[in-house]
């Protein structure tokens, strides 16, 4: 949700800022815009548009110090007017989050004369720093006490004009990194901007300030200086490229296998007694919230049939957004777990600080090392998904549900709910995941049903159970990339309205795994066909009735949703290229939704 990226330096500052901006550009794209210094003067640039708009009117020139931006609107439709950085007075600031006050502190700002051209929270900050200057005198002092009056949420990269060697950079539920490397120093809202520099770096905490001057980063926390460790991020440059592939997303489709197997790996080791490391101590619970947003609330899904199926044990599932504001009913033996791939979901954040506020026990699951959600939980448990950038996530995904396979396990074994013979089957299968995997990526099925569907306004999915979880997202990563309108319904609630949409050749894609209702969904779907509908199914059994039929391995439930979220998350991925859609960059999206 909007990328920050700072440098100061001897080198080209433009240059390093928009390589920096280019690898952020999955966090918003509807805008882009720098600002450096030139002499003592600062210079700012703005496009509407993607950051290849913005290097067209870049100059040539040889700046060392600057910011830059890359937006996903939030307040004010994409223009180059409401484009950051914004600029008022000697203050110059790129912005990424939500300042929730702004009309109140507009207020305030217009009754004692300024005036605005934009309709962004960001113009509203920046006019408070200049007026706030006006009584504080020194920068610091000016950060500090904006601090106090802005509420929401805020990474800020900020040049002041008297000093044109300086960055100034703040933070308060926004990311924000600062890191250098042979005297260069830069800000950035995530890691891929500094790796081609370096992959350490330094995070800063919520109300931190940083001050970036030559060869020298200095750190202040409640108007003390404080010192920083530093973090090595583990992943390699190329983690954050494309390495051939057409898109991220089918390289991170591609990369599911090694992702399953290495979390697996962390998290479960077969041959040894013990079985499980590095997962908490679960025995006290009796209950379970989990909250995520989008796919992430899918996984939750699975793990909520999981759960109920296979420990009997009860689970409450939310989307974060509604979880938050809602009335929560817990005991001492609830665990709240939220799922988070960036882990600065601003709703699951809010979430879990709900949870906690309350003295309820809170495990994360989440991909982003040093995240907000993954600082603030009681317990963190990361995915080993590495760096995740189409907005559309697929590794994550399924990295989420296969630790949750192994929680549900650990559970099961605790309530002793499961049969020796039965876990002894599912640990031999835990370890053929990844090939499973791989055979099921290169079916080359995918490509001639994308060519089929690819046109059609309106595509149903359909599951029951657990299958139904697995339709959700399945649709989800359809509507995200190609555009098109997908809904997933319980396959028995289509014949209580939904199906008056169904016309001849719509397309009616059932997922069916789960064998003890096959035939019921396998009815349900035969209603549609009736009706017109062209029947894709999705299934470990060879079943005669529809015009496609995609064959998944035969493994256990808890494994299967594994394996079955892969023709799915590859039909999206072929239907979305045929239609010459942006598969890595959809329209209106952003890959971490930091605003409520
Ligand atoms: C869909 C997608 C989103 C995210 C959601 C939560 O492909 O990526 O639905 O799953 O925005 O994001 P995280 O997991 O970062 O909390």
């Amino acid at each position: 949700m909007c990328g920050i990226v700072g440098y100061n330096g001897k080198e080209k500052a433009i240059e390093k800022i928009v390589t920096g901006l280019e690898a952020l550009e999955y966090r918003g794209y509807d805008s882009a815009g720098i600002a450096y210094f030139e002499k003592d003067t600062i210079q700012i640039l703005k496009k509407k548009g993607r950051i290849s708009a913005l290097k067209e009117i870049l100059p040539k020139k040889d700046a060392q110090v600057g910011i830059g931006h890359t937006r996903w609107a939030t307040h004010g439709e994409p223009s180059e007017r409401n484009a950051h950085p914004h600029r008022c007075g000697k203050f110059t600031l790129v912005h990424n989050g939500i300042i929730e006050n702004y009309l109140e502190l507009k207020n305030i700002l217009q009754e004692n004369g300024y005036s605005f051209l934009s309709e962004t929270d960001t113009e509203v900050a920046v006019a408070l720093l200049d007026y706030l200057y006006e009584e504080e005198k020194g920068v610091l002092k000016t950060l500090e006490k904006a601090m106090k009056m802005l509420r929401g949420s805020y990474a800020f990269g900020i040049l002041f004009e008297d000093t044109p060697d300086t960055i100034y950079a703040m933070r308060h539920s926004s990311p924000l990194i600062v890191a250098e490397k042979e005297g260069e120093e830069f800000i950035a809202s995530d890691v891929p901007a500094i790796l081609s520099y370096t992959q350490e770096y330094y995070l800063l905490d919520d109300f931190d300030i940083a001050i970036l001057k030559p060869n020298k980063i200095s750190f202040y926390h409640d108007g003390k200086e404080i010192t920083k460790e530093k973090l090595t991020f583990e992943g390699s440059l190329e983690s954050s490229q494309k390495e051939g592939y057409e898109h991220f997303m089918l390289k991170e489709i591609h990369e599911q296998p090694r992702v399953i197997k290495d979390t697996i790996e962390y998290y479960f080791d077969g041959t040894k007694n013990s079985l499980f490391q590095n997962l908490p101590d679960l025995k006290k619970y009796q209950k379970f919230h989990i909250v995520a947003c989008g796919s992430a609330y899918h996984t939750g899904l699975v793990a909520k049939s999981w759960i109920e199926e296979i420990v009997h044990l009860p689970v409450d599932c939310e989307i974060a957004s509604e979880y938050r504001y809602k009335q929560v009913f817990y005991d001492s033996n609830t665990l709240v777990i939220v799922i988070s791939q960036s882990g600065e979901t601003a709703d699951t954040l809010a979430s879990l600080r709900k949870a906690k506020k309350d003295g309820i026990d809170t495990l994360a699951i989440v991909n982003v090392i040093g995240s907000s959600i993954a600082r603030e939980a009681d317990q963190v448990l990361y995915i080993k998904a590495g760096c995740e950038i189409a907005v559309a996530t697929t590794k994550a995904y399924s990295a989420q549900l296969a630790l949750l396979s192994l929680l549900t396990l650990k559970l099961a074994l605790i309530h002793e709910t499961i049969r020796e013979d039965e876990f002894l089957e599912i640990r031999k299968q835990i370890e053929t995941l990844p090939q499973q995997m791989e055979k099921l990526i290169a079916n080359p099925q995918y490509q001639k049903i994308a060519s089929t569907i690819y046109e059609r306004d309106d595509i149903f999915y359909l599951g029951r159970k657990l299958d139904y979880a697995i339709s959700m997202e399945g649709a989800l990563k359809l509507k995200e990339i190609s555009y098109i309108n997908c809904v997933a319904y319980p396959a028995g609630e289509l014949k209580h309205g939904t199906i008056s949409l169904v016309e001849q050749k719509t397309p009616v894609i059932g997922i069916l795994t789960v064998s003890e209702i096959q035939e019921k969904t396998i009815s349900n779907l035969k209603e549609t066909a009736a009706r017109g509908a062209y029947l894709i199914l999705i299934s470990n059994e060879e079943i005669k009735e529809g015009n496609e039929l995609i064959l998944l391995p035969n493994i256990h439930p808890l494994l299967e949703p594994i394996l079955a979220i892969i023709p799915l998350q590859l039909l999206a991925y072929e239907i979305a290229k045929l239609r010459g859609c942006d598969i890595d960059k959809p329209r209106n999206l952003a890959k971490s939704v930091t605003v409520e």
